[in-house]
């Protein structure tokens, strides 16, 4: 039998479906690429905005078109699938299941081809654990530690779809990880919606610097990344820890969302925008070569021109390496969609993604000047389209390179020749294994 998974929505989804596909290997199924030669399609699911959904409704269609043609069974798991639940089984698929329930993806997917039109949204997250199987695919590997959500942010769904935040123990956290640096991986992320929350459920004093100080003695491991910080669970432990040892990532992804006190009240973010930029120049006066990134939204019900400068503001003081961008899209279901009016017109949206879109290119630009020259230590990732080789360094920076396929998940030198406001371009000095 022939699997087809298809993944929308954050690493946490990717992260899941390479689960999903462990316990079905396990099982004897075989995974395919190829919707076309499948029995069986998967589409792992996410609802954080409307333009997901209809992604999700786009590969449906695609599915169903096929299933006139042959016998296909349809299985739809993730944010969506808890979104929308039984409504699911009435637009033609057989089997709906939540962000806790996929380590029983075998017996679902068995129940589905004797014929069974359901639904399953039991918690049995603890049954994944570092002795499930899952897939390897690279020297990279994600590796969940806190599932869920508890800050119930006023515009998002997260914490209806995944539910509170539960940690996973730390002893079977770095057994996972030791498993995975036996099987050739080098680095690891560890993912948590609010990754720096870790331990807390716990009460046993874990934390995500706790765990990173131990992780950083797993011999074979070079590099750990942390994501996703919210600001105000960022502690002083975890910024000294992160400057004391070169294999963690000097790369914090902290969402702002806002750069306007009464915007992010609104947005029920629970700090300010003073508390956020005191928070930044700790981290750059404590991390040295430290790079920042974050998330916007822009549009927010009640953004004025005012409250949208002050984003902009905060943009040109902090200098974040990256930025994602995200135009406001209310999600049925939250506090902003239940007590506030969706009030700034779509074009209006979209002049002011395209004006953060210009800013942050500009200063892209000017903070990638800084690298031109200079020798970068980075781990070769994969081919990009447009035929180069490219690997990141430990600020989170991609550099292209001329290369080829053998090169990939081994430490490279590249001397970077050339400066855009995205990727780096460079030459390659020294590649691990030859001689310097
Ligand atoms: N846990 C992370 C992010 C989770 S969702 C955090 O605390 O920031 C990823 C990003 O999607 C968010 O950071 C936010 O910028 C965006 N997002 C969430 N809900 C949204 C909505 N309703 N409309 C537009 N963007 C949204
Ligand atoms: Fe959503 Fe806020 Fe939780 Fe992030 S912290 S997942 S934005 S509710
Ligand atoms: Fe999307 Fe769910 Fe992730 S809504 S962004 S898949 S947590």
């Amino acid at each position: 039998m022939k699997v087809y998974i298809k993944t929308y929505g954050c690493q946490m989804n990717e992260n899941d479906s390479l689960y999903m596909m462990g316990i079905l290997k396990e099982r004897g199924y075989e995974i395919v690429d190829d919707l076309e030669v499948a029995d069986i399609a998967l589409i792992n699911t996410c609802a954080v905005r409307k333009k997901a959904e209809e992604k999700f409704y786009g590969k449906l269609g695609e599915i169903q078109h096929l299933k006139k043609k042959k016998k296909i069974i349809i299985g739809v798991g993730g944010c969506f699938a808890e979104k929308e639940r039984d409504k699911l089984l009435s637009k033609g698929v057989d089997f709906v299941f939540g962000t806790r329930s996929y380590s029983k993806v075998g017996n679902l997917v068995e129940r589905a081809l004797k014929g069974e039109k359901f639904s399953y949204f039991e918690d049995h997250i603890d049954e994944i654990t570092s002795q499930t199987p899952r897939i390897v695919s690279s020297h990279h590997a994600w590796v969940t530690i806190i599932y869920g959500c508890d800050r119930f942010c006023s515009y998002c769904i997260v914490p209806y779809t995944r539910g509170r935040e539960k940690s996973r123990p730390m002893d079977d956290i770095l057994k996972e990880v030791r498993n995975l640096v036996e099987k050739g991986v080098r680095e690891i992320t560890f993912l948590g919606q609010n990754v720096d929350a870790y331990g807390k459920d716990l009460g046993d004093g874990t934390s995500l610097a706790k765990l990173l100080d131990i992780s950083k003695n797993i011999e074979g491991l070079d590099r750990i990344w942390f994501l996703t910080s919210y600001p105000s669970d960022v502690t002083d432990e975890l910024i000294d820890v992160v400057a004391s040892n070169e294999k963690i990532s000097k790369n914090f992804h902290l969402p702002v969302q806002a750069g306007s006190n009464r915007i992010l009240e609104r947005m029920r973010r629970r700090y300010t925008r003073e508390e956020y930029l005191d928070l930044i120049y700790k981290i750059k006066n404590r991390v040295k070569n430290v790079s920042i990134s974050t998330d916007i939204i822009v549009g927010f019900p009640g953004e004025s021109e005012e409250d949208f400068e002050e984003t902009e503001d905060l943009l040109k003081k902090v200098e974040f390496e990256r930025v994602n961008l995200a135009i406001y899209s209310p999600r049925e279901g939250t506090l902003a969609y239940k007590i506030y009016e969706d009030d700034v017109p779509h074009e209006e949206k979209v002049r002011r993604f395209q004006r953060l879109l210009e800013l942050q290119k500009s200063i892209n630009k000017k903070l990638n000047e800084s690298y031109r020259g200079k020798t970068v230590r980075i781990i070769v990732e994969a081919r990009s389209k447009n035929g180069l080789m490219y690997g990141r360094d430990i600020r989170n920076k991609i550099i292209a390179f001329e290369g080829s396929v053998d090169m990939i998940g081994k430490f490279a030198d590249v001397k970077v020749n050339k400066i855009t406001a995205g990727p780096l371009y460079g030459r390659l000095v020294w590649l691990e294994g030859s001689e310097r």
